[in-house]
């Protein structure tokens, strides 16, 4: 579906589609032991207001660690890449991506941010044109755990292909391969990708990360209940649940859950599915994994990609890598 704003706008997961994984995620997340659902579902208009927030607070340093290494490497980016187009994955707000913009040159670059939240894009697209006169902004509503279909993009000059903020973590391990196989096989050998990745740090910097003092990612982890609520037509009580960030060492990740405060009965209507919780049973809503430099881009390799070139923030524990497939 194509319309007349101000920049070219595709929404590949119109209604049904949305509905279908969404549906199909919820009843099998729900209905298995542990209990578990994709992170994808949090980011109605709430959803990425309340990750805008989470991005100032003190115990999320990650998310400007990485805004300092743009800040000092945009321009490194640009000239070992001479992109002119950049596709960026989970572009969110893009306030990041405007520092790869700037050093890319905006005038006349091809910028296509890809989010599965159609007010998040929308949202930063209509900033981005106005900001940028002269930027060839083409917004993509996709989801980028499935095969990604780009607009057309000029053939003979190298894209870039940014994955920032470490949302690589919310991969599980094993679906990371194949994703980043996946991007492998859109790149040519001109294309460059650039990928930001939060490194594992001391156990309780990364608990505190995804639980702060002023629980906004509780707001954040239970702000999945009110999407249930409006688009499955569930009765999730939102008080009947904990927020827990739990740091799983085995799979190198942090788990955020939702531990249930009573023993309950839901109503998921729209699925006719009763769901029963247990007194101090935890739903596993998000995956957030940390790396190690060595680990990242061993799993590069194996996908065949090659590092290039990597930024590092030794303070905040956090890496940009550049890699090709040559
Ligand atoms: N890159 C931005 C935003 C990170 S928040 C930054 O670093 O600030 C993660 C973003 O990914 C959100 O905007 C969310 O809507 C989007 N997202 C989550 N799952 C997605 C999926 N499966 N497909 C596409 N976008 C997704
Ligand atoms: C988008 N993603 C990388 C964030 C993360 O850190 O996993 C989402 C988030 N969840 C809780 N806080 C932030």
């Amino acid at each position: 579906m194509t319309s007349t704003r101000a920049y070219g706008y595709t929404d590949t997961l119109e209604a049904e589609h949305y509905a279908k994984a969404l549906r199909a995620d919820i009843r099998g997340g729900l209905t298995g032991t542990p209990k578990s659902t994709a992170p994808t579902w949090f980011y109605d208009a709430r959803g990425s207001e309340l990750f805008e927030e989470i991005t100032q607070l003190p115990e999320y340093p990650l998310w400007r660690a990485e805004l300092g290494l743009l800040r000092r490497h945009a321009k490194d980016v640009a000239a070992r890449t001479g992109a002119r187009s950049m596709v960026e994955l989970g572009s969110g707000s893009s306030t990041k991506s405007k520092l790869l913009i700037e050093a890319l040159g905006a005038a006349g670059l091809n910028y296509v941010p890809v989010d599965v939240s159609a007010d998040a894009l929308q949202g930063a697209s209509a900033q981005l044109v106005q900001d940028y006169p002269g930027i060839r902004l083409h917004a993509l509503r996709a989801d980028f755990t499935a095969p990604l279909v780009l607009p057309s993009l000029p053939d003979d000059e190298p894209r870039l292909i940014a994955f920032l903020g470490s949302t690589l973590g919310n991969f599980r391990r094993p679906a990371r391969g194949p994703f980043l196989r996946g991007l492998r096989d859109i790149m040519r050998r001109e294309d460059f990708l650039l990928i930001g990745a939060d490194l594992v740090k001391p156990e309780h910097e990364m608990i505190a990360a995804y639980d702060d003092e002023q629980g906004v990612t509780a707001e954040f982890n239970k702000n999945l209940l009110h999407v249930l609520n409006h688009e499955l037509n569930a009765d999730f009580d939102p008080d009947a649940f904990d927020h827990v960030a739990v740091w799983n060492s085995t799979e190198s990740h942090i788990e955020m859950r939702l531990r249930s405060r009573v023993d309950q009965l839901v109503k998921i209507r729209e699925l006719d599915l009763p769901v029963h919780f247990a007194l101090g049973e935890e739903w596993i809503t998000e995956r957030s994994a940390k790396f190690t430099t060595d680990g990242l881009h061993a799993e590069m390799a194996e996908a065949g990609l090659r590092p290039q070139q990597l930024w590092s923030d030794p303070d905040a524990g956090f890496t940009l890598t550049l890699a090709t497939i040559r």
